[in-house]
């Protein structure tokens, strides 16, 4: 069974901007009345884990043992595949994620990209300086201090996840620069390419 409704997964290193990106998207889909749905994987994650073992933060779903983090991903992604059923939706979410032990999670695999069957990709990146900077000034979260070097590295290993999920699914991957103070500009863009689905 797959989704019949047109899903743009958008995905980037955390605290690159995704959701403030998709925001300023959506104030100008909204001003031409279309109708988008945004669903967070995470918060999505968090009503699993928080039912399932007890998890209180969304910042320690990326410290559970990967088993665990797989099982509730894999509802995670049939839960959203029926809540976004027919609709236009944007998933936010990674396309890799980074444990508690330092390897990478796959964070759309098979059984998520079969549910969802993303049409778009969408991956916001932007240089790892800026990262380092706005995961520091966000104080409403226990981000992950990483260094210049391990950020490179996730980016990279983002874009190399991304087109694995391209073969898989056919969809199609643009990758979308959210340059420090710019990210009206990134929600432009990222507005451009919903507007041509
Ligand atoms: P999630 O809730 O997605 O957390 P996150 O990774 O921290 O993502 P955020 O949404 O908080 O960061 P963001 O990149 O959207 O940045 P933001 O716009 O806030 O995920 C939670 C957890 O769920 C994950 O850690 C993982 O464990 C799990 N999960 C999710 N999907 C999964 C999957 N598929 N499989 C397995 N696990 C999964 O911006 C950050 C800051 O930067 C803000 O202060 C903002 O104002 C600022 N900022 C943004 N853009 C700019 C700009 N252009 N210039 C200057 N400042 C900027």
């Amino acid at each position: 069974m797959g989704n019949e409704g047109k899903i743009v997964i958008v995905g980037g290193v955390p605290g690159v901007g995704k959701t403030t990106v998709i925001n300023n998207a959506l104030e100008h889909t909204k001003a031409e009345g279309m109708k988008i749905t945004t669903i967070i994987f995470g918060t999505v994650m968090m009503e699993i884990a928080s039912e399932l073992f007890n998890v209180q933060d969304r910042d320690n779903l990326r410290k559970l043992p990967e088993n665990k983090q797989k099982l509730i991903q894999k509802e995670a992604g049939l839960r959203i595949a029926e809540r976004s059923w027919g609709r236009m939706s944007i998933v936010d979410t990674h396309f890799t994620i980074k444990t508690k032990t330092g390897v990478y999670l796959q964070g759309i695999p098979s059984w998520v990209s079969n549910a969802l069957k993303p049409k778009l990709l969408v991956l916001i990146e932007t240089n790892p300086e800026d990262i380092s900077k706005r995961r520091s000034y966000d104080d409403s979260r226990l981000r992950d201090k990483e260094n210049i070097y391990h950020l490179k590295e996730h980016q990279e290993v983002n874009r190399t996840s991304a087109i694995t999920i391209c073969q898989k699914t056919g969809a199609l991957l643009v990758i979308i620069k959210n340059k420090q103070g710019h990210a009206d500009k990134a929600g432009e863009n990222l507005f451009k390419y919903l507007k041509s689905l």
